[in-house]
C-alpha cells in the first residue's frame, strides 16, 4: 500500500512515520510512504502558497494554484506507476480536516483495502475550497478539537491504516483481538511477575482451560466497555443482543 502526503512540512511527516513498527514495514516493502512539498509547486516568485480570504476574516488561506498542481503531478506519477494513463482521480484523496467524519477503527480497515491514498494538509485558516471541490473525495477529522495542521492527523490515520495492511503487524492474530476490532474495548492482560505490590494474576489466565479464559476474557472486554465506553458498549449490545435463557423441555 502506498501512502501520498501533500504537505507544507514533508520533514515533521516522515520524521514522524519512518520510525518503529513503521518505519520497519516501510523497508520491508509492506508500505511506502512519501511525502510531497506543495509549496515547491508555487508559481509564486517569492515561493508563497497563501492569500488572504476573501470577504475578511482572520488568517490566511492556502491558495487553489499550488494545491492544484501538486495534486495533478502527483495523481498523474501514481497512474503511471498503476500503468494507468485514463485513471482520471480514482485515487482517493482525503483532506484531514475537523471539517470531516470522525475517524475510527471501521474507517481504518476500509481505507486499508486501497492500494493509494492521498492526504491533504491544510494549514493556516484552510483551503480555497474550488480546490477542495475538484480534487476530494473524504473528508476525514481526528476528533471534535482543533490542531493548527493537517499533518499530525494524517500521521495519526496512516499509522492506524499502516498496521492493518497484511505482513505489517508481525503477528497478525492481534489485530484482530484488539480493541475496537470487534466494537468492545480489549479486556485486562498480564506478564510475569505472576505476583506484583500484591496483585495476583487472575486464577483463570494460570488454569490452561482454554474455553474459560475465552469466557472470562469476554466478560471483561464488555466490562470494560459498559464502564469505560458507555456508547460502544450500547452499540454492541443492540448488535449482539444476549441470548434468553433456554426453556429446557419438559419431560412427559
Ligand atoms: N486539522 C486541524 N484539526 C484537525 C482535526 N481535529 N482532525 C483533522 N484535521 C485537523
Amino acid at each position: 500500500m502506498h501512502f501520498h502526503i501533500m504537505t507544507l512540512f514533508p520533514e515533521m511527516v516522515l520524521g514522524g512515520l519512518h520510525t518503529s513498527i513503521i518505519g520497519r514495514a516501510e523497508e520491508k516493502g509492506y508500505i511506502s510512504i512519501e511525502a510531497v512539498n506543495i509549496r515547491d509547486y508555487t508559481l509564486d516568485k517569492h515561493k508563497k502558497v497563501d492569500d488572504y480570504p476573501y470577504g475578511g476574516g482572520a488568517g490566511m488561506l492556502m491558495q487553489v494554484q499550488p494545491v492544484y498542481d501538486c495534486w495533478k503531478a502527483l495523481n498523474g506519477r501514481i497512474a503511471r506507476r498503476r500503468d494507468d494513463e485514463n485513471n482520471n482521480g480514482n485515487i482517493r484523496v482525503i483532506y484531514v480536516t475537523p471539517q470531516g467524519e470522525v475517524f475510527n477503527q471501521k474507517k481504518a480497515v476500509e481505507l486499508s483495502k486501497e492500494e493509494d491514498l492521498i492526504f491533504l494538509c491544510g494549514h493556516y485558516e484552510g483551503i480555497d475550497e474550488r480546490v477542495l471541490e475538484e480534487i476530494v473525495t473524504d473528508y476525514i477529522s481526528i476528533g471534535d478539537y482543533v490542531l493548527t495542521g493537517g499533518e499530525l492527523p494524517a500521521m495519526v490515520m496512516i499509522d492506524a491504516i499502516a498496521r492493518l495492511v497484511p505482513g505489517v503487524l508481525n503477528n497478525g492474530e492481534s489485530a484482530q483481538t484488539e480493541s475496537h476490532a470487534d466494537g468492545l474495548l480489549e479486556y485486562p492482560q498480564y506478564s510475569r511477575p505472576e505476583v506484583w505490590h500484591d496483585k495476583k494474576v487472575p486464577d483463570v489466565l494460570l488454569s490452561g482451560h482454554h474455553a474459560n479464559i475465552e469466557k472470562w476474557r469476554l466478560e471483561q472486554a464488555l466490562d470494560r466497555t459498559r464502564t469505560r465506553r458507555p456508547d460502544l458498549y450500547e452499540a454492541y449490545i443492540t448488535a449482539h443482543p444476549p441470548k434468553p435463557p433456554q426453556n429446557k423441555k419438559k419431560r412427559n
